[in-house]
Order: C-alpha cells, then structure tokens, then sequence
C-alpha cells in the first residue's frame, strides 16, 4: 500500500495536481472501498493486482485534470452526499450560504413555495426540501443530463421535488414565496483563469454567461422573478467573486429592497431581493 500512495502521490504531482498526497490517498481508498482510517490501518498490507490496478485507474482520470468529484462520483453538500459526473457541475461549498439564507426566510413558515432555477445536482432544491418539511419545491434546468442526476439524488435521499426540463422561469407556475438559483456567472473571455478541473471537465452551460454579459443570468432573475413572485417573495441568487460591486447599475434592483451575504472567504456571494 505504501508504494501505491507514493507512486500516486508522484504521478499526480506531476500532473499538477493540488495537494497530491492527499488526493493519492483519497483516491486509493475510494479505489479499494476503505475509509481513511482503514487505509492508513492497512498501509503495510501487499495489494492484489486487481486493487492496484483499481487505484491507477483513478490516479490516471486525476492526472487528466478530472474534477475529483467526478473520479469517485459524489461530493458532499450541506451534510448529504450528492451524486455527480460529467455534464452536471459539483456542488461549491459557498453556495451552502443561500441555503442558509433560504432557511431563515422559510422558517416558521409551512406550505411555501420554491423554485430553484438551474438545478444543476439538486443539491438546492433536495436540501431545502429536506431541511424544510411542508416547503414545496419544484426545480428546472435547461440540461437533460443535470437533470437525471437531479432526480437520482432526489430518489437516493428521500426528497420530494418536482424537476422540469426548460428554460429558466418558463416552466413554472407563477406565485412563488421563494425562488434560490446559483446561475452561469463566468464570462467567457475569463475562462482562462479557470483552473483545468473546471475549465475542461465542468458543463459550459453551468459556468458561462453571455461574452461580456457575465451578470446577464443574475438580472434576467431579478426581472423575472419579480414579475412572477407572490406577494413578499424573495428572491435569492448567487453572485461571483466580483459581481455584487455592479449591483448599483443594476435597473431591475431600482427601487426593490435588496441586501448581500458574505461566504466565508467575505466574499458578497448571494443577493437577497424582497419582500417584493
Ligand atoms: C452554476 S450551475 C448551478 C447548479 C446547482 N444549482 C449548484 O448550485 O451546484 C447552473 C445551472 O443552470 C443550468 N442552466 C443554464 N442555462 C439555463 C437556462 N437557460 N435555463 C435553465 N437552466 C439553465 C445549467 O445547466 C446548470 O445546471
């Protein structure tokens, strides 16, 4: 074993691979179905062919610059494990916060409505759903793959949430009591600061916005969201790195009560709008 997590850690350093030895012993135990603990407990163990084998296969998918992800398949989200694979993104840690902004607007309150647009896993729409009992949530991606994942993680974790494959807003019924989406906010002319996980591996469709419309998805949001909300909805989406200093040119926030949260990097990455 000792051998197969050096040789790991070497190959996946040289792919360029951030933290190798971590991601060689990751790898490694998912390959062979151990935790951690039991595979630092086996470290002296020889290994069969077939479990070498197993953990170079995965080592090889790494080193292409594979998301990790999509190498053992899952990755976790507020608490739950979500299953992932090429043509759907892997759920980011920061967006765990509009799920807590969507938790403290829905609490105490039964029978609320929410939409999540660009589902993606579904990892919004099924973690409301099972945070907040009595919500009724529905969830629409214009992406067929996403959306089976979408409803393999729905079934896996119990969660009750009507997806629909389509174009933003346009499935859905409007009088709505909470709409949360995390849309394509990356503009094209920056791909190149995307690191090769990202930029090669993840669905174009869930990263860019329109060239040089990086806050194009955020606004038509807004605009239609508001259009289409119940009376004292919110809406609540997630902003990039460097989106929320351009919210005061924003027409479609003029005269809408609206607030940002920092992530924990204090970065403004979800905009609140409401009551509306
Ligand atoms: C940034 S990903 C977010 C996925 C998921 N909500 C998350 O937070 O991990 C954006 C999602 O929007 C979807 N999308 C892109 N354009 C869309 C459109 N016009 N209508 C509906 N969904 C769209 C993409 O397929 C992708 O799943």
């Amino acid at each position: 074993m000792r051998e197969l997590l050096a040789r790991g850690r070497e190959f996946l350093e040289r792919k360029g691979v951030e933290e190798p030895r971590r991601e060689a012993e990751w790898l490694a135990a998912h390959a062979l179905g151990l935790s951690r603990l039991e595979l630092f407990l086996a470290l002296d163990r020889p290994l069969e062919a077939p479990e070498v084998a197993a953990a170079r296969a995965l080592f090889v998918r790494r080193g292409r610059r594979e998301p990790t992800a999509y190498v053992t398949g899952a990755r976790e989200f507020y608490g739950r494990e979500f299953r992932v694979g090429p043509g759907v993104l892997v759920p980011r840690p920061e967006t765990e916060l509009l799920v807590d902004r969507a938790r403290a607007r829905l609490a105490g309150r039964s029978g609320a409505r929410v939409v999540d647009v660009g589902t993606g896993s579904g990892c919004l729409a099924i973690t409301l759903a099972l945070e907040c009992p009595g919500t009724r949530v529905e969830a629409v991606d214009s992406s067929a793959r996403a959306l089976e994942y979408a409803r393999e993680n729905a079934r896996r974790l119990g969660a009750t949430v009507e997806f629909q494959l389509g174009d933003a807003l346009a499935p859905l019924a409007p009088g709505f009591d909470l709409l949360v989406s995390n849309p394509p906010y990356v503009d094209p002319a920056e791909a190149a600061t995307l690191a090769p996980e990202v930029r090669e591996h993840e669905p174009p469709e869930a990263l860019f916005a329109p060239l040089g419309e990086p806050d194009h998805w955020a606004r038509r949001l807004v605009r239609a969201g508001a259009e289409r909300a119940a009376p004292g909805a919110f809406l609540l989406i997630e902003l990039g790195h460097d989106q929320a200093a351009r919210l005061g040119a924003w027409s479609e926030l003029a005269g809408k009560p609206h607030a940002t949260f920092r992530d924990l990097a204090r970065i403004e990455r979800v905009l609140e709008v409401g009551p509306l």
